[in-house]
């Protein structure tokens, strides 16, 4: 809608409405014999009123009835009107503007010192007529500046008279500018009197103004009213302006491509005019904008802004402006299949929308929330790539060779060799989840980008590697997951970096393979033992102080101890046999019975159960003997005493 704008001052001045109201007063008073000479202002709607109401206009006072109360209206008389009053014997108020009485005054007293008076305006407007009244034949009136040259040029010397120069009150500013021009400047003989009221010249000054700002100008008075048009004139040299009465004559106006304009009014023009105008204009812009919008057409394709009138389970229902009825299915609203229409838009919601299906018929416009966020969305897209920026989207679906993972509204393609899941594991079990990925190629004419998960996770693998080599340091515990197992030992993952966990480091006993104790996927607690940071090798610790088995076996075991162990393993030289877990002792084939042992196998076997004498302790070298033999011999002794 058009924009507009009322002048700082426009309308009524203070002559002007000072006449009017005395006027008014007047009526008020019960005076109904009032008469004014010639219209109290050049405005059809207020001496239409004031008609109404009984008051004459009359154009002489000839005209006027005995007794009826004459008013001398603003632009003021010549003094033989006073001496007519005077001889008729009328009653009669004078609403001379004080402004142009200051003129008459100032004509008056200077032709009395002898100065011819030149009258720049209209010579016939009642005003400049008036002024004329005043200078007893003793006075040239000049339309312009061409006007003084002539005047200068033929007649000054001639009237060999000094010059006073007077203004009518509502004269153009500009012109007389260039009048001053035209005045001999080193002549003392030679009076200016700027007599240009300021209501006025202010008001041309505004209209200049407003006029220069806007696309155009509206200006409201009397077409008689010279000021008026004086006021239109100065417009029509900024931007095209249309002088009218009233609110009525708009309609013909041809304001259509005016996004700003101004108003403006004569001095006969009364506040509640302007504001008749002002409203009207404002009602048709509406009306215009009202029809404009509900003709207006939509195209497949545009884009469009809408305002969220409703929400439902399956679609948003939006005002775009026209006559139909805008529906954005849930599927045009978002790709997370997770979400609900509410979840995306509420009512109210200002959106952006993309037009996908018209039916005139119906009244129905498809529209798309997605389409328009792709298109967004691809420019952040583009620059993701250009920044190397980590994205986050939703793997919404997978398709052949990949998946494609949503971002910002925007299908990017992640190949299956990008997505960091291994080959034996399906493309299914990343659907729906969150994914971080980077931009690796953008498609700007077809709008199709690949990313990379993995790139992500190696970047953050090589963030975590550095991270961990910064702080790594002996005796440090980490968390990790049992990589995968070898022979002699296992690898732990610790967070990027694998180390190695030795066979002897698994276990305080003596096992074959690292499958005895852990496995793959298992967490362990594990301790850097050595580190080599420049070859990038961790030599990890598992076992515990606390679990060691020789530590227990110390406290709780002494030589001379009777204890059953169970074999574990044969030799030819003799039977291990474990006393404690971890803790295995040695029964020598000499200590094995009390006879000659030549295989053991014949009187051993793994898995049985010995009672033995530990015979001897070597913690230092982690030897412990033990004997059967012993035992045998204390009985043996026993029985002999007995027997004794
Ligand atoms: Fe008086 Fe100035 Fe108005 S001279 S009538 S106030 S324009």
């Amino acid at each position: 809608m058009a924009k507009i704008k009322v002048a700082k001052t426009a309308g009524f001045c203070f002559g002007v409405d000072r006449a009017v109201k005395l006027v008014y007063s007047e009526i008020e008073k019960g005076n109904k014999n009032v008469a004014t000479l010639g219209p109290i202002i050049h405005n059809a709607d207020v001496v239409s009123d004031l008609k109404s109401k009984g008051v004459r206009i009359v154009d002489s006072v000839s005209e006027l009835k005995n007794g009826e109360t004459a008013v001398i209206r603003s632009h003021g008389v010549g003094r033989e009107i006073y001496t007519q009053l005077e001889e008729k014997g009328n009653p009669y108020i004078d609403a001379t503007c004080p402004f142009v009485a200051r003129i008459h005054k100032i004509v008056r007293e200077k032709t009395n010192e002898g100065y011819f008076i030149l009258i720049a305006g209209d010579k016939n407007h009642p005003e400049v007529q008036g002024i004329v009244g005043h200078c007893d034949e003793n006075c040239f009136v000049f339309k312009d500046e061409f006007d003084l040259k002539e005047f200068f040029s033929k007649k000054y010397k001639k009237t060999e008279k000094k010059l006073a120069i007077v203004a009518q009150t509502t004269y153009n500013i500009l012109i007389w500018g260039e009048c001053i021009k035209v005045v001999p400047h080193d002549d003392e003989n030679i009076l200016v009197f700027d007599t240009i009221c300021n209501a006025t010249s202010q008001r041309q000054s505004d209209a200049a103004l407003l006029s220069k700002e806007v696309d155009a100008m509206v200006v409201v008075g009397g077409k008689n009213s010279s000021n008026t048009i004086k006021l239109y004139n100065v417009c029509c040299e900024n931007c095209p302006s249309y002088h009218i009465e009233n609110a009525s004559e708009l309609y013909r106006l041809d304001l259509n491509n005016a996004d700003k304009i101004g108003i403006t009014a004569g001095a006969s023009t009364p506040a509640y005019i302007i504001k008749e105008v002002q409203n009207t204009m404002e009602e048709i812009f509406d009306f215009e904008k009202e029809l404009e919008q509900s003709f207006k057409k939509v195209h497949t394709g545009e884009r469009v802004k809408g305002y969220i009138a409703a929400v439902n389970n399956s679609e948003a229902i939006v005002d775009i402006g026209t006559k139909h009825t805008g529906y954005v299915p849930l599927a045009e609203l978002t790709d997370d299949q997770t979400k609900k229409p509410a979840d995306v838009v509420s009512v109210g919601d200002e959106v952006d929308l993309i037009v996908t299906k018209i039916n005139d018929q119906e009244g129905i416009v498809m529209l798309s929330k997605k389409k328009v966020d792709e298109l967004l969305g691809f420019d952040n897209i583009t620059k993701a790539k250009e920044e190397e920026t980590v994205l986050d989207g939703t793997v919404i679906s997978v398709v052949k060779g990949g998946i494609l993972v949503s971002v910002d509204g925007v299908r990017v393609f992640v190949p299956a060799s990008q997505t960091g899941l291994g080959r034996d594991k399906s493309l299914d079990e990343l659907l729906k989840k969150n994914v971080q990925l980077k931009v690796i190629e953008v498609n700007e004419s077809r709008r199709r980008a690949v990313g990379s998960i993995k790139a992500v996770t190696k970047a953050q693998k090589e963030a975590a590697k550095a991270a961990f080599w910064e702080s790594a340091e002996e005796g440090k515990t980490y968390k990790g997951e049992v990589k995968s197992l070898t022979s002699y030992g296992a690898f732990v993952d610790l967070g990027g970096i694998d180390g190695m966990v030795h066979i002897s480091e698994l276990s305080w006993s003596r096992i074959k393979h690292p499958n005895q104790v852990v496995k793959p996927g298992d967490i362990l607690e594990v301790y850097i033992k050595e580190l080599d940071k420049e070859a990038g090798r961790i030599s990890l610790g598992y076992k515990k102080a606390e679990d060691n088995p020789w530590v227990k076996f110390e406290a709780d075991y002494k030589v001379g101890d009777v204890v059953k162990a169970t074999i574990v393993s044969i030799t030819p030289f003799g039977a291990f046999a474990k006393i404690i877990e971890g803790v295995d002792g040695l029964i020598h084939i000499s200590q094995i019975a009390d006879k000659r042992v030549d295989n053991v196998n014949e009187v051993l076997s793994v898995g049985q159960e010995v009672d033995v004498k530990i015979t001897e302790i070597d913690l230092d070298a982690k030897r412990i003997s033990i004997s059967i033999r012993a035992l045998l011999e204390n009985t043996a002794d026993a029985e002999e005493t007995d027997a004794e």
